[in-house]
């Protein structure tokens, strides 16, 4: 196909994405003031910062496709969405509204079905994050989850997420078969990014789900390509020997840890990667770095049930990186969300 056509396919591909998240945001909203009002407050948004925001979502798409157009990652990887799965659950993640609508109200954040197992894991873990029924640990939750993420990022969660694959390339363009760990995998859906653009990788995922594993590991499976390893674990207490990663990333974890666990999982990373080696971040943005968007970081663990957000948003990961060993630290700012690039010295 062309490029130009590839391109227009692409931004008819993400703006469809966009108008289903705000469509379904806008309707469930409606619905939710009717029926089970909340009781909290949210600060509205000013028409300046959703234009903001809306040059903010344009530019990262365009870097996406400049990515891909680059030979970054392969253009197909634009494409990537489980649409199958998105038709066929749907329903359930509107079902559910209901019973979230409640918890939110009445405050239920650690709310379990008696049939989920919740022994072993550590107490900040079990939360209904996001009001979600059952927290991480149910298949429902793993079956909503990517389709949630898709609808609340108006369709723009998996190019966020790509944004890690041009340093991490950079970074292993010298390394034969290089190892590569992801903590807090969840679905799957970066060892997948990771898989397609750099394919010579040996992947490995922990997550501390073992339903959102099963999860990775369906869509994993999904392809006949090497399988990563999935293993359940907690990211703070890393079930590998020192030094076997030539990366370590992350997506998405930092802002659902309190601080104490942040700095552990920062320092895991930097023991498990290799001497030279790499560990990338990806999570939300700041204060520091998107001031313009404060009313938004405040609104956010108002709405969805996100204990550690408050304090992440102000928690200096640069001096937390430094902190463990790690050097040469860079940031990125894409959209709604942040990146760290740091290096753990060679020797
Ligand atoms: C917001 S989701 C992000 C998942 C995935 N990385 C993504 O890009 O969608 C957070 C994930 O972190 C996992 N998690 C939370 N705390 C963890 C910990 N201490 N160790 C390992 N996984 C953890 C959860 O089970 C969940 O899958």
């Amino acid at each position: 196909m062309p490029d130009t056509i590839t391109k227009l396919a692409y931004q008819t591909f993400q703006q469809g994405k966009s108008y289903f998240g705000v469509t379904h945001k806008s309707l469930s909203g409606q619905l939710m003031r009717a029926f089970n009002p909340p009781k909290v407050k949210i600060q509205d948004v000013d028409f300046k910062t959703l234009q903001i925001l809306q040059q903010r979502l344009n530019d990262l798409l365009e870097q996406d496709w400049a990515d891909a157009e680059a030979g970054v990652y392969p253009k197909e990887l634009l494409f990537d969405n489980p649409w199958d799965e998105f038709f066929r659950f749907y329903p359930f993640v509107c079902l559910d509204l209901p019973g979230l609508w409640e918890r939110a109200n009445r405050r239920h954040y650690h709310s379990f079905d008696a049939d989920i197992d919740t022994s072993g894991y550590p107490k900040y873990y079990l939360q209904n994050f996001h009001h979600q029924t059952n927290g991480y640990l149910s298949e429902m939750s793993a079956n909503l989850y990517d389709l949630q993420v898709e609808i609340l990022f108006n369709g723009s969660a998996d190019p966020m997420r790509r944004r890690i694959l041009a340093p991490l390339k950079a970074a292993l363009a010298d390394k034969p078969k290089p190892k590569v760990l992801d903590i807090a995998c969840g679905t799957g859906r970066t060892l997948s990014m990771i898989r397609d653009t750099l394919p010579q990788t040996l992947l490995y995922g922990v997550d501390l789900s073992p339903a959102y594993l099963r999860k990775a590991n369906g869509l994993l499976s999904s392809k006949p390509r090497v399988l990563p390893q999935l293993v359940q674990a907690n990211g703070e207490d890393l079930p590998f020997v020192a030094a076997y990663f030539e990366a370590v990333v992350s997506v998405f974890l930092f802002h659902e840890l309190p601080a104490e666990a942040r700095q552990n999982v920062i320092n895991e990373a930097y023991r498990v990667v290799k001497p030279g080696g790499v560990f990338i971040i990806c999570d939300s943005i700041q204060r520091s770095d998107s001031p313009e968007f404060e009313v938004m970081m405040d609104n956010f663990p108002t709405m969805f049930h996100e204990p550690y957000y408050r304090h992440y948003t102000t928690d200096d990961l640069n001096q937390r990186l430094i902190d463990a060993g790690f050097e040469s630290v860079s940031n990125q700012v894409h959209f709604m969300s942040k990146y760290w690039v740091a290096h753990k010295p060679a020797t």
